[in-house]
């Protein structure tokens, strides 16, 4: 038995969603694939790309408790906010649909999947399991139902800074330096809202993207080495760079619509990790 739910990125609004903006989050085209194994005695985890402390609390909550060996691979960087997590709670989620006879809609999977991600992340917003379900790219609020939002594929580039950032940290840090950074987030509320409407053009959401990096910069939530990432996509044929997620480590995306190979030579040239992948990827490419 097996089943799989990818991993997202944060396309614009992160840290101004916390202060009721709406973001931009898209699935990308790599995942998490859960395999499950008859096997006599207590379920167990076999093997796993993901190594969590947690893991089996997750487990224990979603698979019968007998019979079962679990084989979990993932294809995303693990704790770089790209939604390992919620991807392994989604996969998991859609296996329990089916020993319990249930066909998973989203509002199941959304719901349910908050009692996942509690496990392994305290209070999440639930913008990476919702982006998880519905695979795809979703406008999302606070406190709202996600909104699916038609996205033409784009490809991006997606360099790892090595390090995870905390996010409980990071918003905290940002709640602390307002009201003196309020028009920064502001303003990375309003490029989410101008964004909607160009997210067909490379140049426009690259140009926004570039804003939105600076923005981030400014409330103090990058680091050098995502600066030093995002100014190496931008010299190498990026349209528009900027950190995504919460910030602190984790990744940076690049938008590169003519397919990333430069960028991803430079990235190789510096043993810096990096990957092409297409945003937002659909159910179809499973
Ligand atoms: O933890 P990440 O990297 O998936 O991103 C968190 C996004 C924030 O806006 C910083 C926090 C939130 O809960 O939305």
């Amino acid at each position: 038995m097996r089943a799989s739910a990818p991993g997202k990125l944060i396309v614009l609004g992160e840290h101004s969603v916390v202060y009721g903006h709406r973001a931009i989050a898209a699935s990308v085209s790599r995942r998490t694939t859960v395999d499950l194994t008859a096997s006599p005695g207590p379920t167990r985890l076999a093997d796993s790309d993901i190594v969590d402390d947690r893991l089996l609390r997750a487990l224990r909550a979603t698979l019968p408790a007998e019979g079962w060996a679990v084989s979990i691979r993932t294809d995303l960087p693990v704790g770089r906010g790209m939604g390992s997590s919620a991807s392994l709670s989604i996969a998991l989620l859609r296996l329990r649909a089916r020993f319990e006879g249930i066909e998973p809609d989203f509002a199941w999977l959304h719901a349910e999947g908050f009692a996942l991600e509690r496990i392994f992340h305290g209070d999440p917003s639930g913008i990476d399991h919702a982006v998880s379900a519905l695979e795809g790219a979703v406008v999302y609020q606070r406190g709202e139902a996600p909104q699916p939002l038609a996205m033409t594929p784009m490809k991006v580039v997606v360099l790892d800074s090595g390090s995870a950032g905390n996010t409980a940290e990071l918003v905290a840090g940002v709640a602390a330096r307002r009201p003196g950074i309020e028009p920064a987030l502001d303003r990375l509320g309003e490029l989410v809202e101008l964004a909607i409407g160009s997210l067909d053009d490379p140049l426009a959401l690259g140009e926004a993207m570039d804003e939105a990096h600076a923005l981030l910069v400014q409330i103090g939530v990058s680091t050098p080495i995502l600066d030093d990432l995002v100014a190496l996509a931008r010299d190498h044929g990026a349209t528009g760079a900027k950190l995504s997620g919460a910030g602190g480590g984790g990744v940076v995306m690049a938008l590169c619509p003519d397919g990333g190979i430069e960028l991803l030579r430079a990235a190789e040239a510096r043993g810096i990790p990096a990957f092409l992948c297409t945003l937002p990827c659909g159910a179809s490419e499973d």
